[in-house]
Formats: structure tokens, sequence, C-alpha cells
């Protein structure tokens, strides 16, 4: 059965004991995040995918510490339940540890996260130590890390080449001493995850990795359908996109032939009409 209490880390490490999958959902807003609470979701990320998925940039690279305040301010307003984790943009971590820890300070202190998320293995080590010094919890992310996709060479799938595989594993294990109370798996073959899921401590949470991580997380885009070119491991599981497109299409048809606003959506003279907006 799902947590019904305040979600911390704590319940995350039992959820993996006990065999409870997590679920775990991008949010870059009060109102998705209130509405992610209400369906019962687990864990609630500011992603840095708010650079592609909210602001227009082509990748995460441009994201600032100044935006993810920004969305996290606003996620943590809509945010009750759920453990809210910030990622830590791009510059922000890794290339000094106390800087990392100042700005992780930042998202908690200023943003109202919970706990923070890194991409990196080995290289991030220090840095994660350093952040959860000062009390910070720390989400680790191995994989398909968007932050190093021009190292990368692409958004591919990682750890197919047993070298690769090796390095993922290892890099996870490193991740547990370094302290980390989750690990982020982003499209890595199914069996790889599983091996990493059984060993290490900590919950693993797959995105395009299979079903046996320990939990499993999306970008709402994606989920909703908003997203007109979602990745091989997106399930949509509704279209919002053609549902808004078509909304604001007939809009624009009433308008233009004056079929809106009609007399139920106009007010009458005289003192006591009342206004309700929600904006
Ligand atoms: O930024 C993000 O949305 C992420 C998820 C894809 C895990 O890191």
């Amino acid at each position: 059965m799902a947590a019904q209490n305040k979600v911390t880390t704590t319940t995350l490490l039992q959820m993996k004991q006990k065999g409870e999958p997590i679920t775990a959902l991008t949010a870059y807003d009060a109102v998705t995040a209130a509405l992610l609470n209400e369906a019962g979701v687990d864990v609630l990320l500011v992603g840095d995918s708010v650079g592609n998925v909210k602001l227009g940039y082509k990748n995460t690279l441009p994201v600032g510490l100044d935006e993810m305040l920004h969305h996290t301010k606003a996620a943590s307003r809509g945010n009750s339940r759920a453990l809210l984790v910030a990622d830590m943009p791009y510059l922000s971590y890794e290339l000094d540890a106390k800087e990392a820890a100042r700005n992780a300070g930042r998202l908690m202190k200023e943003g109202g996260a919970e706990a923070v998320k890194v991409e990196g293995g080995i290289e991030v080590a220090g840095a994660i130590k350093e952040i959860v010094r000062i009390n910070v919890p720390v989400m680790g992310h191995l994989g398909l890390t968007p932050q190093s996709v021009h190292r990368l060479g692409g958004y591919k799938v990682q750890g197919r080449r047993p070298q690769e595989a090796e390095k993922i594993v290892t890099d996870a294990k490193i991740l547990e001493g370094a302290g980390v109370f989750a690990i982020v798996l982003e499209c890595v073959p199914s069996g790889l995850a599983a091996e990493i899921s059984r060993k290490v401590g900590v919950p693993t949470i797959g995105i395009g990795a299979g079903p046996d991580c320990d939990g499993q997380i999306l970008v709402i885009d994606d989920l909703l359908g908003i997203n007109p070119e979602p990745a091989k491991f997106v399930k949509r599981y509704a279209d919002l996109r053609g549902v808004s497109l078509k909304a604001a299409q007939q809009y624009v048809r009433e308008v233009r032939e004056k079929a809106f606003p009609g007399p139920e959506h106009s007010y009458s003279d005289g003192p006591g009409a009342k206004a309700h907006r929600s904006t």
C-alpha cells in the first residue's frame, strides 16, 4: 500500500526493503505539484529538464541556478506529501565541493527543496560528500546523464558494452558510499538496472531502465502527451497536446465568428453583478 504520510528519504528506503514500487514524476510549478500530490506520487523532481520541456532551450545545459530556484519555489508551494527533489544544474556542483554545498543549501533554504539531485559517478563523489555533510540529502543519477549529452554523443542508451556496464555498477556503489539516498538510472538496459538494484542498498529509480528498478520516474509532459516526440521508454497516459490544440483552435474560430463570448459569459448592466476570475 502507498505511504499516506509525508514521504522522506527513510520512507523510500523502507519501500525498497518491502518491495513497494516508488512513484516519481517531474513537476515545475505549484499547480502541477498539487495535482501530483493528489494523485499520490511519492517523489516530485524539479528537473533541469525544465530547460527543454518548458523554457525552450535545446537541452539542459543552459539552465541556471536562479531558474532552478524559481521553479523549485513554485513546486514547493504546491507540494505537501511528496519528497521534493531539485536538480542541481550544470556547473553548479562539478568544479568545487564547497560551492556545490552552498548551491545545494540555497535550493533547500530559498527554494524549499527537501533534497537535491546531481549527475555523475566517481567524479562527483567529493561534491556529494560535502553536500551531505551540510545535511542535504542527495539523489544520484547514472547512465544517460543529460548534462553530458555532448560528451556522450547524443541521447543514447548507456551500458550496453561490458566495460561501460562495469563502470556504471562501480559508480553506483561509489555513490552509495558517498551517501546518496537514491539513484536515478536513465536509459540503461533492463538487466543492468536490475543488477544495480540488487547490488546497492539504496533505492534505484528508473527512466528507460526497465521494470526491475525500485521505482520509476517520467517527465510529466511526456506522460501527459504534451511533448510531440517522446522517447521509446515513454508511455503517454493522455493526449494533452491534442486536446489543448483542439480547444485553442475552437476558441480562435469562435472569437472570429463572434460565437464567444455568449450571453452566459457576459455581465448585465447594473449593480450587484459578481465577477469571478481564476486569474
Ligand atoms: O531533469 C529531469 O527531468 C531528470 C529526469 C529525467 C530523471 O533528471
